[in-house]
């Protein structure tokens, strides 16, 4: 395929008209199959950390959202000063929190998704936040708690390294990677799922900008990365879940 072949079937993606092309019916929905879990499991008596909650957030909110929007800008020049646990909790449940949950599969949360499937998983570099171990954690939106997935020397530098040497992603307090695993979504909407899957990305990040803003932090959304080289980095499978996103977030340098 050359290159205006391969830009016209990417126009087209952009298109909703997979709908006129696509029978509903045959979803793994309709067909009454179970819907995959909300959550990624993980094994029982893993090392996870409990996050403080929202009713802790009230002095972390108080900025308007006029001067939030305002001073919005991508940052990628961050100082040494740590997250707090409660700050990071904060920008997790900025990103992710889930505010109710209308059915065992289901849940809402502080950001929209199509069919409300909610198809990422947010792994953490963790760089400099209090109390945490430096490596790479797991948010489980469920409990609202941290997973410790793991540590290895030199993560920092391969992390750069995986993101075509932008040195900034592995030099904010703490960086998010939002990994997509698409079966949540194709299960209500087949190949129409992937057209939503980016545009639900993009409100996750933005809620990032918004919430590091409030915090005196920044954040710069990264697009840009060698998909293999950082889903083997974060062991993941590369096929049923993989990276589709990521932010390096850290206090801003003047
Ligand atoms: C989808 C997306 C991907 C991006 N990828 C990168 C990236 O790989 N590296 C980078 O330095 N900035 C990246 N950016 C940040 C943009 O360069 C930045 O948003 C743009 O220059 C506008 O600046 P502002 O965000 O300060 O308004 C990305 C932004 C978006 C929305």
């Amino acid at each position: 395929m050359d290159s205006d072949d391969l830009t016209r079937v990417h126009r087209e993606f952009l298109k909703d008209s997979i709908r006129l092309r696509f029978d509903f019916s045959t979803t793994a929905q309709s067909r009454g199959e179970p819907p995959p879990p909300a959550q990624k499991p993980h094994p029982a008596g893993a090392r996870t950390v409990a996050l403080p909650g929202p009713e802790l957030f009230g002095g972390l909110g108080a900025a308007s959202l006029l001067s939030l929007l305002k001073r919005r800008r991508s940052v990628r020049r961050f100082t040494e000063e740590p997250f707090s646990l409660t700050e990071l909790a904060f920008l997790l449940w900025a990103t992710q929190g889930v505010t109710s949950r209308p059915g065992p599969a289901v849940t809402l949360r502080t950001v929209p998704s199509a069919g409300a499937r909610h198809a990422f998983e947010t792994y953490l570099y963790c760089h400099r936040v209090e109390g945490l171990e430096q490596g790479i954690w797991r948010y489980l939106p469920l409990e609202h708690r941290l997973l410790f997935e793991f540590a290895e020397p030199g993560l920092a530098a391969r992390l750069s390294a995986a993101c075509l040497g932008q040195r900034f992603v592995a030099q904010g307090a703490a960086t998010f990677f939002w990994s997509v695993l698409p079966a949540r979504m194709e299960w209500r909407y087949g190949p129409a799922a992937h057209r939503v899957l980016p545009l639900d990305a993009g409100h996750v990040c933005q809620n990032l900008y918004l919430a590091a803003e409030a915090i005196g932090a920044g954040v710069c959304a990264v697009g840009a990365y060698d998909q293999l080289a950082l889903d083997a980095l974060l062991r993941l499978d590369g096929e049923d879940e993989f990276v589709l996103y990521l932010a390096p977030a850290g206090k801003k340098a003047e």
